[in-house]
């Protein structure tokens, strides 16, 4: 075995083993409704899928750009413009093969060992391996669902050290569905002008979908004095119901983006080809959809936390975006040794997959990915009352 220091350092998704997990049972015959996936259920737009195709038909087959055709870098600009309130323009713009890819690009493009990069938890599963793999140390800002896992401005000045080269934000974020109001943003503003060392990345991949009113807060927006030091990224996967396409964006400060696309040259050069097309029809096509799926995510937000609160040793405050709900179940970690990982598998052998708390950097507890149709979702949240009467 000859595996590298980088590699030694990270673990791999758990958030993907609970799925193949669920796949294996479900293979072997048992009913498993999995609550663990980040996806929507929805089907692509049929004008997306149509462009997809009609990209097949011209030929579109080939290598393009390494950061992106400049087709869809217009269309991304739009994109930044029209729904984040960000002016940008294609030089401050790279294409991804996912939002994933962009901030591996730019944490591998800037960070050096020793490095700290402050991660508010619970956290996406991939964003402490991925500091971690680049060989930067993650300083964790630890939120709680009393504050609907958000943090304070002070609370992450608190974090800030000589060696703090990014802070992490996510909003709405995966996997609290926590999102941060302007004045919250307006205030890290502050925070940051007193730090001139200190990058933020703000991850908004969830930004259409919001349960409260107004505009979508994010510090680029905010604070354009700052935006030589912020990337934000953004992308078609959770928006547009297209997580196999692969097509990612991101702006920022032109030498990140150059620094990003080197590190993309050498790994997995340009994003597919087809799906850059299908993510131009995404971005330029029509939106008004995404109303009518926000509401029906909502719908199920409003079902899964009116169902977990009522279930005895289980509370979950109310996601302000995205499609997860974190649960805690400390009342019942008795039963389970302290070990959510062993709730989660209790939870499987009654017919649920969901992903446990620990995996996100929380404890006691477990996400639940409301990305699933009403009747299963519905039935999970039984199973899931049985399994713990
Ligand atoms: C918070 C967050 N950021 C980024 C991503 C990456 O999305 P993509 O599928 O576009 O790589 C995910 C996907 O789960 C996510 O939850």
């Amino acid at each position: 075995m000859h595996t590298s220091t980088a590699l030694s350092r990270i673990a791999p998704s758990q958030t993907g083993a609970m799925t193949d997990r669920a796949i294996a049972l479900r293979e072997a015959g048992r009913d498993v409704i999995s609550l663990s996936v980040g996806e929507p259920d929805f089907a692509t737009p049929a004008h997306v899928v149509a462009a997809a195709k009609a990209a097949l038909d011209a030929g579109d087959t080939r290598y393009t750009a390494v950061g992106g055709t400049a087709r869809l870098k217009q269309a991304a600009v739009l994109h930044f413009a029209r729904d984040l309130g960000i002016a940008t323009q294609a030089s401050q713009v790279l294409i991804t093969a996912g939002g994933k890819q962009a901030i591996f690009n730019a944490l591998m493009a800037t960070v050096s060992e020793g490095d700290e990069v402050i991660v508010p938890s619970p956290w996406w599963v991939s964003y402490p391996e991925i500091v971690r793999f680049a060989g930067g140390s993650v300083v964790p800002l630890i939120t709680h669902a009393k504050d609907n896992f958000r943090f304070t401005a002070a609370d992450l000045e608190a974090q800030i050290g000589p060696r703090t080269l990014w802070v992490l934000i996510n909003s709405p974020g995966n996997p609290t569905g926590a999102c941060y109001p302007a004045e919250t943003l307006l205030a890290i503003g502050d925070v940051l002008r007193r730090h001139p060392r200190v990058m933020v990345m703000s991850d908004d991949i969830y930004a259409p979908i919001r349960y409260g009113g107004g505009a979508h807060a994010t510090l680029a927006n905010l604070c354009p004095d700052l935006a030589d030091r912020i990337l934000t990224v953004s992308g078609v996967s959770k928006s547009h119901a297209m997580t196999g396409f692969r097509i990612g964006v991101s702006t920022g400060p032109e030498w990140l983006i150059k620094g990003m696309e080197a590190v993309q040259s050498h790994s997995t050069s340009n994003p597919c080809s087809i799906s850059q097309a299908a993510a131009v029809a995404a971005l330029e096509g029509p939106q008004d959809f995404l109303l009518d799926w926000r509401e029906r995510f909502r719908a199920r937000r409003d079902m899964v936390v009116r169902a977990i609160n009522a279930i005895p040793g289980l509370a979950t405050p109310v996601p302000d975006g995205a499609f997860y709900c974190m649960v805690d179940a400390a009342p019942l970690m008795d039963r389970f040794e302290h070990d959510d990982g062993k709730l989660a598998l209790h939870l499987l052998e009654h017919g649920v997959a969901l992903v446990p708390a620990s995996a996100f950097g929380g404890r006691d507890g477990f996400r639940i990915s409301f990305a699933a149709d009403d009747a299963r979702l519905e039935e999970a949240l039984r199973r899931i009352a049985k399994a713990l009467a």
